[in-house]
Formats: structure tokens, sequence, C-alpha cells
């Protein structure tokens, strides 16, 4: 079993691409799983310019049994990072069976095949939304999870504990939940990036829109929050830095220096950011005005949750290093390579 090796679910998309790069610049060979039923062609391409590496992209549905099977089958890898999902908050509430068709039945799959296939290492995509309205800030990997308010976050609960459960019955198993924060940015290079369908529902990939002219004007939802400016607080999460945590996790987990067998890390800043300063900082580092309004509060928005990074720091060795000025740069020069503006 090439421990060196990895299976990257979901590794044409957001997320995948960016990891996909960090661990060939680590060492470690990559296979690129993905449907491409929420990306296209350009992340996987992406991934081979800047590494120059001509990354095996398997075109599958990590649904389909069989197909997945021949996969697993074919290519010598020992890890898998399961990015594959879908993960619009909304269109879960409304959908809810679309959601808990895809996330589990791709991620049951995912640990059968390894156990089939006698393979060792999960890490595993999971999410802040977790914690929903928590009770202390910020939160630890203790902090109580609170009842998913979406079938989308109710998945994310759901593969955590497939993943616990697998891990406390099946010897060869180990597992990580990485629970990001919010991702944002883009590669240094801007030949990958964010690529949202349709009218993004996430603030970043608004606000670059709204300065290319694709979108009118920004919503800010909500300036009446019990918060410093009235806005929510998040913690906003450079996508490179949230890439190199994927490989600190395989590192942990092939160089056998996990302490449990399950491990949980908060993937985050450690810092509180406003929508307003968000926005105030974008304008600022991209020397630009931005059109903008405050409008009601969103259905279903949590007022603030930052994250204590203590575990991943210690544990993984892992630290935020781009600032958030970096990131919002790196996000416009995203946007404006997509869109042809100079
Ligand atoms: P993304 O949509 O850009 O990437 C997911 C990829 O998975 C896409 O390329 C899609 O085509 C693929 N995919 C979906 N279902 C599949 C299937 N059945 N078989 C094969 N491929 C499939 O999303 P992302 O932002 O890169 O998110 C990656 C993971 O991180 C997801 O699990 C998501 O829930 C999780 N996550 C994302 C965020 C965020 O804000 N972006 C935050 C927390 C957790
Ligand atoms: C951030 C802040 C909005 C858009 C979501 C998922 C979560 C995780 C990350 C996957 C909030 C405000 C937004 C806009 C705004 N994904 N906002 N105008 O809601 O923190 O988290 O993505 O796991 O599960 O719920 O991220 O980017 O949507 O919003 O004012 O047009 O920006 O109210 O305060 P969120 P977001």
């Amino acid at each position: 079993m090439n421990k060196k090796s990895v299976l990257v679910s979901g590794g044409a998309g957001y997320i995948g691409s960016h990891t996909a790069v960090e661990l060939i610049a680590a060492g470690y060979d990559v296979v690129i799983a993905d449907n491409l039923s929420n990306s296209d062609m350009s992340g996987v391409e992406g991934v081979r310019a800047i590494t120059g590496v001509d990354v095996p992209f398997v075109n599958v549905d990590c649904c389909d049994r069989e197909a997945f099977a021949e996969l697993f089958a074919k290519y010598d890898f020992d890890s898998v990072i399961h990015f594959a999902a879908f993960k619009a908050v909304g269109e879960s509430v409304a959908d809810p069976m679309k959601y808990y068709h895809n996330n589990l039945l791709s991620f049951i799959n995912i640990v059968e095949l390894m156990l089939a296939s006698g393979k060792h290492n999960i890490v595993f995509s999971s999410s802040a939304t977790v914690y929903g309205e928590a009770d202390e800030l910020p939160v630890t990997e203790a902090t109580e999870r609170k009842p998913a308010t979406s079938a989308y976050g109710n998945t994310k609960q759901m593969c955590e504990d497939i993943l616990r459960d697998s891990v406390a019955a099946y010897p060869q198993l180990k597992g990580i939940a990485l629970r990001y924060f919010n991702p944002i940015g883009a590669h240094p290079s801007a030949l990958i990036g964010e690529l949202p369908r349709g009218v993004p529902q996430n603030l970043v990939p608004y606000i670059t829109q709204t300065a290319a002219g694709v979108r009118e004007c920004l919503s800010i939802f909500g300036d009446d929050y019990p918060t410093p400016d009235g806005s929510c607080l998040r913690d906003y999460i450079d996508i490179v830095d949230l890439a190199k945590a994927h490989v600190a996790a395989i590192d942990r987990m092939v160089e056998d220096k996990n302490k449990e067998r399950y491990e949980i890390f908060n993937v985050g800043t450690g810092r509180a950011v406003s929508v307003f300063e968000l926005v105030n900082t974008f304008e600022r580092v991209n020397n630009l005005k931005l059109n903008y309004k405050v409008a009601p509060r969103r259905a279903g928005d949590v007022v603030a949750v930052w994250a204590d990074t203590t575990l991943a720091n210690n544990e993984l060795g892992w630290h935020a290093e781009r600032s958030l000025d970096e990131t919002l740069k790196s996000a416009w020069e995203w946007e404006k390579r997509v869109r042809n503006i100079k």
C-alpha cells in the first residue's frame, strides 16, 4: 500500500483542488475523483498547471458503488480525503433527500471500500456548522454540537459519527474530521479558486462578483446583531492555509503520530471578523469601492462563531499564516481572471 499516495474525492472543487496542490508540494501522489456535479475540469487543469504534474483524474460518482470500486482496485493509495458532497445549506432544507443521498452514500461507500481493500486513513471535510449557535466562544473541539438546523448540517454530523464509530470498530482505520470555519480566497497563482454556480450564497464570492459588476449590490444581512458593529462575526480561513491543514492531517496518520485513532480539529484563524470589517478590508486592499446596502437578517444565520485553534496548532503543528489582506487580494485576483478584467 503506497503510504505517499492519496485519493482526493471532490478534488475538482474549490477546497479539493487547493488541497491537491499542497499534497503534491509535500511529496504525495494524488488521484482526483469527481463527478463534476458542482465543478468543471478547470480545477483539475489548474492543479496540473500549478504543480507541473499530470494528476490522474477519474470522472466517477462516489455514490456509484461499482464504478467507485473499480477506482479503488486500479490505484494504489492508502489515504482518502473526502470532499465530495453537496454544500448549499438552503437547498438542503428545500430538498433534504438530495443531500442525505449524496453526502451519506458517498461517504458510506468510501468507508466500506477502504475496509474491503485494506486502506487506512480517512480525512473527512466537516464544518463549523456542527456547532450551531454555540454556548461558548471561541468554540473548541469539545464544545457541544447543536442539533443541526439543515439537512446539510445534519449530514456533516452524521458523517462525523459514521467515522467515529467505524474507527472504533475496525482496527485498520484511522480518521480525522476537520471542522472548517469559513474558507475564502484563492491560490496566489489565480489559476484555481472558488467557482460558484448561479447566484453566490457565500459572502466573499458575492463581494467579488459585485466588484466585477456581475452583481449589482451586496446585501449585508443585518446590522442589529449584538456584536460590536451589529453585523455577524465569523472566522474566515484562507484556502491555502486550509489546504495545508489537510496535508498535516494526512502526515499525522501516515507517520503514526496521531494520539487517538479518531480525532477532530478546528481549522480556522482564531480571529472573529465582522461582515463590515471584511467588506472594508476588501475595499482597502484592492483599492476599490463596493456597492453595498444593509438588508434584513438572513434566516438561519448564527450571530457569531469562531475557532479556538489551540488543538490544531499544538497537535497538527499547523497555523493559519496568510493575512486577511492577502486572502482578500487573492479572491479579487481570481475573480478578475475569471471575468477577464485587467
Ligand atoms: P465544491 O462543491 O467546490 O467541491 C465539492 C466537489 O465534490 C465538487 O467538485 C463536486 O463536483 C464533487 N462532488 C459532489 N458530489 C459528488 C459525488 N457524489 N461524486 C463525486 N464527486 C462529487 O465544495 P467545496 O467548497 O470545495 O467543499 C468541499 C467539502 O468541504 C464539502 O464536503 C463541503 O461540505 C465541505 N465544507 C465546505 C465549506 C465551504 O464553505 N466551502 C465549509 C465547510 C465544509
Ligand atoms: C458569512 C456572513 C452572512 C452573504 C456557510 C455555511 C456553513 C459553511 C460555510 C459549509 C454571514 C453574511 C453573506 C451575503 C451577507 N459551509 N452575508 N451577505 O453562513 O457563515 O456559513 O458557509 O459547511 O455551513 O452555513 O457563510 O459566507 O454565507 O456568510 O451579509 O450576500 O456573511 O449573513 O454573517 P456562513 P456565508
